[in-house]
């Protein structure tokens, strides 16, 4: 069609997009416009708030590499990540779930772990921890599920942003018992502010948000006939639970993390943590996610 005003733009590329033949695409590209070019409507932007805007996309891509993914980051602090985890979970987010979102950070191919066995791959500071859990679907146990674990050190940072840091350090995977259980020995983990080197550091700046994460471990929960679970449980004491800057925190989420009286069973001589913990699976597809960095 001729377009002759601003308004038959819009009418005119979904024109162009309506003989897409799967419809699955045609949807989403439809959508997409519809959305795109109201918004565009709504916020009039200039020619150069145009580029600028463009030029920001243009900085997530150029900002990733195998060990960091802007993009990741940048719909986490949008609350993107979590709104798609949320709508995927829990009755379509109708009620609470136990999922989380799974950030930047994690590596497929963490070291196979047997169940009761250490995190701590070399020199690690801070309080110890042992994570007693238990893998469940309708209550009843799930067996030799593979369950990968990993998480920041008490410094604030996970192994692969540390130069020169034991490799996969803080990091394992697991398989669950005949109970459905496992267990795992770390390091506690402190929260962190996410990296804002890139777009994203550039949006919480104009924003005036802080950059940081509560305190957590991270967990995927993988078994055939079982929606995969990818979790985070939070420390409970921790200042930022309810200002996390990619919104992961439900309260299903908060970890009982209790201080023993016991000096930690490593000889380290550092305070000991405990936290027992249950996952509750969901009907549905297992599938791994893609790994956001090598
Ligand atoms: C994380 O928990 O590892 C994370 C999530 C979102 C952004 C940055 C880090
Ligand atoms: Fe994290």
């Amino acid at each position: 069609m001729r377009i002759e005003t601003e308004a038959d733009v819009t009418t005119a590329v979904l024109e162009a997009m309506s003989r897409t033949p799967d419809p699955r695409v045609r949807h989403v590209t439809q959508a997409l416009v519809r959305h795109l070019h109201a918004f565009v409507r709504e916020i009039r932007p200039s020619e150069q708030e145009f580029e600028q805007g463009l030029e920001f996309l243009a900085r997530i891509g150029q900002a990733m590499s195998p060990t960091h993914n802007e993009a990741v980051l940048a719909s986490d602090v949008l609350g993107i990540s979590t709104l798609v985890c949320l709508l995927n979970n829990g009755d379509g987010g109708a009620t609470e779930t136990a999922a989380a979102l799974l950030g930047p950070f994690w590596r497929d191919n963490s070291p196979k772990t047997e169940d009761g066995g250490s995190l701590i791959r070399g020199e690690t500071r801070g309080p110890r921890l042992m994570a007693q859990c238990r893998v469940l679907a309708g209550g009843a146990p799930v067996a030799d599920a593979r369950v990968d674990v990993w998480h920041s050190s008490i410094e604030g940072f996970y192994e692969n942003q540390v130069e020169g840091a034991p490799e996969m350090n803080l990091r394992g995977q697991f398989r669950t018992n005949a109970e459905g259980r496992f267990s795992f020995f770390t390091a506690l983990p402190a929260g962190y502010p996410i990296p804002t080197h890139g777009p994203s550091g550039d949006l919480l700046r104009a924003q005036l948000r802080h950059p940081m994460r509560p305190a957590h471990l991270h967990f995927i929960i993988h078994k055939e006939g079982f929606k995969t679970l990818v979790t985070q449980v939070f420390i409970d004491s921790d200042p930022h639970l309810d200002s996390d800057v990619v919104f992961g925190v439900t309260s299903a989420l908060i970890g009982d993390y209790r201080r023993s009286e016991e000096p930690a069973p490593d000889g380290s001589g550092e305070d000991f943590y405990q936290l027992d913990y249950a996952f509750h699976l969901e009907p549905g597809e297992a599938r791994l996610p893609l790994p956001p960095i090598a």
